[in-house]
């Protein structure tokens, strides 16, 4: 079993006991029972001083993990879902092993953080695959505070549980918070009949049969999957985890879309969600009442918690279905996840809304562009990254030169959102001002077109896909190197000249 290197904060925060304070009765809520005394519990925030190196193991193995409401047989870091937190201070390093005991080669990607390339865990691109019973030591410095994830990135393992949380301290937290929680969010297939494998060849060779779920939200197909589970940490909806405070206290929560084919629209009842950052970086402080999570996006929100239980949800966007949690700071009932919850369809956070923080702006120095189609293959079965004169030529690599400014416009012609990631970089989105949001995967909806400033100041070979594993899987993915030709560190690797279809 991995064991989690440094204790979280809800452990520090929920360790201690029995210094609980009897308060007068409860104001009474939409979701709460009214009129019971609530309970302080112990939540002002421990100072944390963050962990300057996070050792971690990451057994990699088949195993059944209890989702809450039933087990399930899957391929796991250990037999729980998600793999264990990992908790370090910006500017310290992680160091995981990874032992491969799958009957598959596998490898760990660093979402989202700025890492050496060798370390990025990009199968054929940075790194040869670890094969079954082998082992590799990853070990890098997280450079940025943030919200990040880890997952397997070789064929369809992001759908099983080899995944999790990446949180990465800032040792001079600007904000202030008196719990931090993570909520990673998942939708779920393996071990219910039918595994990721057989949705992935289905996809592939019957695509027109393949359910289509549409969404307004998304401007036309939400996604290709019904998944029977939708889940909040590991749970089912059945399940559900549920987050202990006490009112008035304030709140981080660290939303993280972990899904392969689902975008989760997340609210809590009778709150107002303060965004602070996506993923990893801040921006000017918005509230809204929900927010869309693309896959491989991740948004910290703040909450001032009133008194009561709350539903946390995570609707799955266009496939009327549930991730849920509950948010208690008073006894009472929880509600079940067939709750309505206003929120869910109130103010909804645009991209248009996120303004970079100034700290994180890189302003709006001059560009080297390049216009990039995201398509679909003749006959349905192959999507694509490619150019509008070549939208399906096979792998495309588009080369940067260290230092240079490179402005990604994205062009969706599919009927189908898809939300775009850039390996090693974190982009400033384009908006008008050009103070649009520091982030590295951004949603690309039907007939838009979204534009990134990439400052290429991490040399490598790097990763450029679509976050819909099914996507990706059937070829909606790119390069972004590093000088005129690819420079691996490993020559015998395929380097992206095979067919991913
Ligand atoms: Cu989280 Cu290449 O991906
Ligand atoms: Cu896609």
């Amino acid at each position: 079993m991995p064991v989690p290197a440094h204790p979280t904060r809800r452990s520090l925060l929920f360790g201690t006991a029995g210094t609980a304070v009897l308060l007068g009765a409860g104001a009474r809520t939409r979701f709460g029972t009214d009129a019971r005394p609530s309970i302080a519990a112990v939540a002002a925030r421990e100072p944390i001083v963050p962990a300057a190196h996070t050792s971690v193991r990451l057994d990699a193995a088949p195993g059944t993990v209890e989702l809450g409401s039933r087990e399930v047989h899957t391929w796991g870091f250990g037999e729980r879902v998600p793999g264990p937190e990992i908790r370090v201070a910006a500017g310290g390093t992680v160091a995981a092993r990874l032992h491969n005991r799958l009957p598959a080669e596998t490898t760990v990607h660093w979402h989202g953080v700025r890492i050496d390339p060798a370390m990025d865990g990009a199968p054929g691109v940075s790194q040869t695959p670890v094969p079954p019973g082998g082992d590799f030591h990853y070990r890098f410095v997280a450079p940025d505070p943030g919200t990040y994830f880890y997952h397997s990135h070789v064929g369809t393992q992001l759908d099983r549980a080899l995944y999790g949380a990446l949180i990465v301290e800032d040792p001079a937290e600007p904000l202030g918070y008196d719990a931090d929680w993570t909520v990673v969010l998942d939708d779920w297939i393996d071990g219910t009949g039918t595994d990721p494998d057989a949705v992935l060849a289905e996809l592939r060779d019957q695509p027109r049969t393949a359910q289509t779920m549409e969404s307004a939200l998304l401007g036309g197909t939400a996604g290709h999957v019904a998944y029977p589970h939708y889940l909040v940490n590991g749970r089912t909806a059945a399940a559900p985890e549920e987050f202990t405070c006490s009112p008035g206290r304030r709140v981080r929560l660290r939303l993280i879309n972990a899904g392969a084919d689902t975008a989760f629209r997340v609210a809590l009842g009778d709150h107002r969600l303060t965004v602070t950052h996506t993923d990893g970086f801040p921006v000017l402080p918005v509230t809204v009442d929900t927010l869309l999570v693309g896959m491989g996006e991740r948004y910290d929100v703040l909450v001032t918690l009133a008194d009561g239980v709350f539903p946390l949800v995570a609707d799955a966007e266009g496939k009327n279905a549930r991730a849920f949690a509950v948010i208690r700071t008073a006894p009472g009932d929880a509600p079940t996840a067939s709750v309505a919850v206003p929120e869910a369809d109130g103010r909804l956070l645009t991209l248009a809304d996120l303004v970079a923080d100034p700290c994180v702006d890189r302003g709006d120095a001059p560009a080297r562009g390049v216009d990039l189609v995201l398509g679909r293959g003749p006959n349905g079965t192959r999507w694509t990254l490619g150019t509008a004169a070549a939208p399906d030529a096979g792998p495309l690599r588009v080369p940067v030169d260290t230092g240079e400014r490179v402005r990604l416009s994205f062009t969706n012609t599919t009927r189908m959102w898809h939300p775009v990631h850039l390996h090693g970089h974190t982009f400033q989105v384009r908006s008008a001002t050009g103070r649009g949001p520091r982030k590295d995967t951004v949603m690309v909806r039907p007939r838009e077109t979204v534009t990134v400033d990439v400052l290429a100041d991490n040399p490598g070979e790097w990763m450029l896909h679509c976050h819909n594993l099914y996507h990706s899987e059937l070829g909606m993915m790119a390069t972004l190197g590093y000088g005129a030709t690819p420079t691996t560190p490993d020559a015998s690797m395929p380097n992206m000249t095979r067919d991913f279809a």
